[in-house]
């Protein structure tokens, strides 16, 4: 194992952009970790920053990474508990997020598979409390253990230690780059408890011509749904919703309805209203009578069928992706006076 230099990362990354990392390794254990650190501070001689890496599929690189990547191999699932009602699954940070899906429908444990079709690895997945189809990592969390880069030892992190809100955790800002999440443990049921209230799952599974309901059955409504609208990051670089869907006070929202009756919004147990982004950028654009969905300039677009989804067609920068999303931004918050904030981390 042996740390290499000036590496590109657009294998790595799903917005395909070609940007370099002036060190990587990749680590299937803890060891492994400390080896590639130590190797890497050798061959540097001032501070160097560090940030662990999955599947790359919620990262814009704007600039070359001048530090240490590494990239998480760290696999395996096994079943570590069960009591009446749940088993305890426990993952790799490594492991590919559908895979371990799949594996869960395959054995009966159910409550991912609302979360079918999430690109990424395992060890993202509380990064940002992943969420879709209206179930969050945070509803079958159990608890994580992370290692700390400078400490070099290992934390246990329970469902309260990681503060999940709505694509949030500690993770992303208090303990930013501090920790490399090794393995995650999910709480399962034994017996289903079938979520098909949100949005299409519904009508998707009547056109599927489904007559019983089961974990399979949900999982492949959503991964139809999905497919239909979100871009495969085979084909067109993207990172999935490139901003959150903005929370505002319900007396925003009531006066924003009277001027645009058509705004979808959806109130929260704190009383404030969840606006789809999607909606506010498709009303915006880059001219006063032009739509942002489906715009396009140079390599650097908004997805045609999703206006929450950026897009990179081929050779865009890093920095063509950031500037539209500064365009995009600027245009929501002049005509809705509502600030959109990036989901998508910044590099
Ligand atoms: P990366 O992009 O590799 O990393 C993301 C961040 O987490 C980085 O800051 C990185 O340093 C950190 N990180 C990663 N692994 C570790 C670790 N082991 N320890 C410490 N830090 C770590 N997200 C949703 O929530 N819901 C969706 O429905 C959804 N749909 C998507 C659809 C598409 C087409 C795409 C491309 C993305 C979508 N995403 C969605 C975003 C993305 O898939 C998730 O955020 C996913 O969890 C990212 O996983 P990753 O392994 O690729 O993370
Ligand atoms: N909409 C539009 N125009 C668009 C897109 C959306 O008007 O171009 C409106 C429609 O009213 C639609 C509503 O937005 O009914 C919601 O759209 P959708 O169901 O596609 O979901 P979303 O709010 O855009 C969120 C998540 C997704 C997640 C889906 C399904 C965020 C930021 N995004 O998208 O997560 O898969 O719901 O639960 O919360 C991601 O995080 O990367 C991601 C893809």
């Amino acid at each position: 194992m042996q740390v290499q230099e000036n590496i590109s990362l657009k294998p790595y990354n799903t917005f395909g952009i070609d940007a370099s990392a002036r060190y990587f390794g990749a680590f299937s254990s803890a060891g492994m970790l400390t080896e590639l650190m130590t190797q890497a501070k050798a061959a540097a001689s001032a501070k160097l920053p560090m940030m662990i890496l999955g599947g790359g599929s919620n990262i814009l690189l704007t600039k070359d990474y001048d530090g240490l990547i590494l990239k998480n191999n760290l696999k395996g699932i096994e079943k570590i508990d069960e009591d009446a009602e749940s088993v305890y699954i426990k993952a790799g940070a490594g492991e590919g997020w559908h895979a371990l899906v799949l594996h869960c429908i395959k054995n009966n444990w159910a409550g991912l598979e609302n979360l079918s079709l999430i690109p990424g690895c395992v060890g993202a997945s509380p990064m940002q409390n992943i969420g879709a189809y209206g179930v969050e990592v945070k509803d079958v969390f159990h608890q994580l253990t992370a290692f700390h880069l400078q400490e070099k030892c290992n934390y246990t992190f329970s469902l309260k230690d990681c503060d999940f809100g709505y694509r949030e955790s500690v993770f992303k800002h208090k303990y930013k780059d501090q920790f490399a999440i090794l393995s995650v443990t999910y709480r399962l049921k034994k017996t289903p408890v079938l979520n098909t209230s949100y949005g299409a799952i519904e009508a998707e599974l009547e056109k599927m011509g489904v007559k019983e309901l089961s974990i399979g059955a949900i999982s492949k409504a959503v991964v139809n749904i999905r497919s239909s609208k979100l871009p495969d990051p085979k084909e067109i670089g993207n990172a999935g919703s490139f901003f959150k869907n903005p929370l505002i006070t319900k007396e925003k929202f009531l006066s924003l309805r009277e001027k645009y009756p058509d705004i979808p919004g959806y109130e929260n147990a704190d009383g404030l209203v969840k606006l789809a982004a999607g909606w506010l950028i498709e009303q915006c654009g880059p001219t006063y009578n032009v739509s942002w969905k489906g715009y396009r300039h140079g390599d650097a677009g908004v997805h045609a069928n999703q206006a929450l989804v950026l897009v990179n067609y081929g050779n865009a920068s890093g920095v063509d992706i950031y500037n539209l999303s500064e365009d995009i931004l600027r245009s929501v918050s002049e005509k809705f006076n509502v600030r959109l904030e990036r989901e998508v981390n910044i590099v």
